[in-house]
């Protein structure tokens, strides 16, 4: 039985997809910040295997995690699909320094990807913002730029591109793919967000499920389950290398070699 494992689904799109794998009989496991929400998730998912805790914004937190999820066993796939949103007024900061868009949305899929036991596939929620990147990948601490929310998230979306092909890369054996799911009105899209909310999980689950040859791809990037251009600064592989060494760096976690 495959056992894929929504990342983050006490709400959102993140709790579509885990209610959808467990319709079409794949055990999930999910995740959530805190007690709370984890209680919010059981109650939302019945049938869920399990909830694992820990707040994505903590590189402890986030390592406590994927220590948990390697006790359970090994996965069939993981779907990166937490984050926040655009909407940060002010550079916040982590108890571990880093601006919290970047640690929840960035650096916490690279240590969850290099610390949990590799599965067959891994899924990046990215997001069609992640085209308006900062395509230098020299101030993800925000340093040198005057802070602006909806950049910050934006180069997030392009890092989880980035990280998906990167991935493709150095574990051929994965099938490693990004998504935008569209503009939904989720908390995250807001009720006036256009696209159709039903439309908006269902790619992450046939790339973490299905058979079709069309999803069994990597290093690819899709909308509503077709192949979709990234920005092309998501495909370059001196960037991509950048990237991971300085989430290497600031995590002090190194991705595991093929
Ligand atoms: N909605 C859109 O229009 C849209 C468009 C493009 C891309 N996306 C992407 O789709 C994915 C899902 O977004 P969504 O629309 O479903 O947003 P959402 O409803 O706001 O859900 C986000 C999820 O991430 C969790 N989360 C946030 N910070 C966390 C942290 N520090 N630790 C643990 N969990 C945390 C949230 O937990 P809580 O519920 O406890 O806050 C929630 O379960 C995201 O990657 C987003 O970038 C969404």
């Amino acid at each position: 039985m495959q056992e894929p494992w929504p990342a983050s689904s006490s709400d959102g799109l993140g709790r579509m997809a885990a209610q959808l794998l467990i319709e079409q009989g794949h055990r999930a496991v999910l995740h959530a910040r805190n007690e709370q929400r984890a209680r919010d998730a059981m109650a939302a998912v019945p049938g869920a295997e399990a909830v694992i805790i820990g707040d994505l914004a903590s590189i402890a937190q986030t390592r406590k995690v994927a220590d948990e999820v390697n006790q359970l066993g090994a996965f069939d796939a993981v779907i990166h699909n937490a984050a926040v949103g655009y909407q940060e007024p002010r550079r916040l900061l982590t108890e571990d320094g880093l601006p919290h868009v970047f640690a929840v949305n960035t650096l916490a899929p690279y240590i969850l990807t290099a610390l949990i036991r590799r599965p067959q596939r891994l899924i990046y929620l990215s997001s069609g913002l992640h085209r308006s990147g900062d395509p230098g990948v020299d101030d993800l601490k925000w340093e040198k730029r005057r802070w602006n929310g909806t950049q910050a998230y934006s180069d997030t979306k392009l890092h989880d591109t980035m990280l998906a092909f990167a991935l493709a890369r150095h574990w051929p054996g994965v099938y490693s793919n990004a998504l935008e799911p569209g503009w939904v009105p989720t908390k995250m899209g807001g009720p006036r967000a256009p696209d159709d909310l039903d439309q908006g999980h269902r790619t992450q689950v046939w790339l973490a499920s299905s058979d079709d040859p069309e999803a069994k791809v990597t290093g690819e990037y899709f909308f509503h389950k077709k192949l979709l251009a990234p920005h092309r600064v998501a495909r370059d592989v001196e960037r991509q290398e950048r990237l991971l060494e300085a989430c290497g760096q600031l995590s002090g976690i190194e991705l595991p070699s093929a």
